[in-house]
C-alpha cells in the first residue's frame, strides 16, 4: 500500500517505507537535500495535510517545536496518509535528474595515493547527473550504503569515476572495496544524489574550491566543467592533504593549469614536507586562502572534506566578504572525513 506526496501541485506515489525525498527525487521533481543522512536538515520542508512518521529524524536537526510546527525532514519522514507539503527549494517547479538504482560493474580499481582507491564503475546505461553530485554504493550483505562523490563531468556519464579513502575498520572500505572488490565485480548502485552542483544561472565569476583529502573528487568534476564552459574563468583550487603521498590527480591538474591561465592549483600538506623537499606549502588550505586572495567579493566558494576544513573554509570566505549565498559545502560526512 502506498499514499500520494504533492508538492506545488505535482503529485507522486510514496511507498509507506519510502522517505518522501526518495519519492519526489525518483519521480524527478526537484526537492533540497545534501546528506540523506538526517544530519544536515537541507531537506526540511512543512507538512501542509496529511499525516507523516519522522522515522529516524534526530532530535538535534529536527526539533520536538518544530515537529510540533508542522516541520519534517524529506530525508527520513514517511508518509501515513495521502500528504501536501510544500518545500520553497520545489516550489518554482524545478526538475532534476531521476534518482536511479543500476547495478554496475568495476571497471578497474587504482592506488592514486595513501590509501586511496579511484574505483571506475561502468553502468549499463548512461546516469544523467550533475558534477559535483554523489552516489550511494550498497555494501554487499550488510544493508548499509555508502556515499562517494562523483569525480565526473556530465558527459562522462556511462563511467563513474569514485576516490575511495580507507577507513580502518570500515565495512564499505578495509571489508570490501580494498578487500576483495576486483574488475567483473557487481555493485549496487543509487544515485544521483545531492545538491553541491552549479546554480542553474551560473554567473561566470570567480570560484574558489577547497578539498580534504578526497574532498577533491567532486572538485574535479566542477572545475573541469566549469573550464571547458569558459577556459580564461578565473578558478582557485586548493588540495589539503597530510602529506606529499596522500596528494593525486597531479597529471590531471597540471595539464589544466598549463591549458588555462587563469587557473591555480595549490597542494597544501598539513604535517609532512615532501620527502624530496621540494617547495611545497604548508598548514590548511583556508590560511592560504585568505593570504592569497585580498577581496572575494563577487566570488563562489565550494568546499568538501573534513567537517573542521569546511567550517574553516566558511569562515575565510566570509572574512574576504564572499556573499553567504555564493557559498556552497558537500554535507554529507565522507566516511574517511572524521579522521
Ligand atoms: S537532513 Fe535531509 S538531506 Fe540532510
Amino acid at each position: 500500500m502506498g499514499f500520494t506526496a504533492t508538492v506545488g501541485g505535482r503529485a507522486v506515489p510514496c511507498g509507506e517505507e519510502q522517505p518522501i525525498l526518495d519519492a519526489f527525487l525518483r519521480a524527478g521533481v526537484w526537492m533540497p537535500n545534501s546528506c540523506n543522512q538526517g544530519t544536515c536538515g537541507t531537506c526540511k520542508l512543512r507538512v501542509v495535510s496529511g499525516e507523516v512518521d519522522h522515522h529516524d529524524s534526530p532530535a538535534d536537526t529536527l526539533t520536538d517545536d518544530e515537529r510540533a510546527d508542522g516541520l519534517a525532514l524529506a530525508c527520513q519522514a514517511r508518509l501515513r496518509s495521502d500528504t501536501v507539503v510544500e518545500s520553497t527549494g520545489a516550489a518554482d517547479g524545478r526538475t532534476t535528474h531521476p534518482l536511479r538504482d543500476l547495478v554496475a560493474t568495476v571497471l578497474d580499481l587504482e592506488e592514486i595515493a595513501r590509501d586511496t582507491l579511484r574505483l571506475r564503475l561502468d553502468l549499463p546505461e548512461p546516469l544523467a547527473f550533475d558534477p559535483g553530485q554523489y552516489v550511494e554504493l550498497v555494501v554487499p550483505g550488510t544493508g548499509e550504503r555508502r556515499q562517494y562523490s562523483l569525480a565526473n563531468t556530465a558527459d562522462e556519464d556511462k563511467a563513474l569515476e569514485l576516490h575511495v579513502r580507507l577507513v580502518p575498520s570500515g565495512v564499505a572500505t578495509e571489508g570490501w572495496i580494498f578487500d576483495g572488490l576486483t574488475p567483473g565485480d557487481r555493485v549496487e548502485i543509487t544515485g544521483p544524489l545531492g545538491d553541491f552542483v552549479l546554480p542553474t544561472e551560473d554567473d561566470g565569476g570567480p570560484m574558489v574550491l577547497i578539498g580534504g583529502g578526497t574532498g577533491l573528487a567532486p572538485l574535479l568534476g566542477l572545475v573541469r566543467t566549469v573550464l571547458a564552459r569558459d577556459p580564461q574563468r578565473e578558478v582557485l583550487l586548493y588540495h589539503g592533504v597530510r602529506g606529499a603521498s596522500d596528494l593525486y590527480a597531479l597529471d590531471l591538474l597540471t595539464e589544466l593549469a598549463d591549458a588555462h591561465r587563469r587557473f591555480r592549483f595549490v597542494p597544501v600538506l598539513s604535517h609532512e614536507p615532501p620527502p624530496d623537499g621540494r617547495e611545497h606549502r604548508t598548514g590548511f588550505p583556508t590560511t592560504h586562502f585568505v593570504d592569497d586572495v585580498a577581496s572575494a567579493r563577487g566570488w563562489s566558494g565550494w568546499l568538501c572534506g573534513p567537517p573542521a576544513m569546511v567550517e574553516a573554509g566558511v569562515k575565510a570566505f566570509k572574512r574576504r566578504r564572499m556573499a553567504p549565498r555564493m557559498i556552497h559545502r558537500e554535507k554529507f560526512t565522507p566516511a574517511d572525513a572524521a579522521s
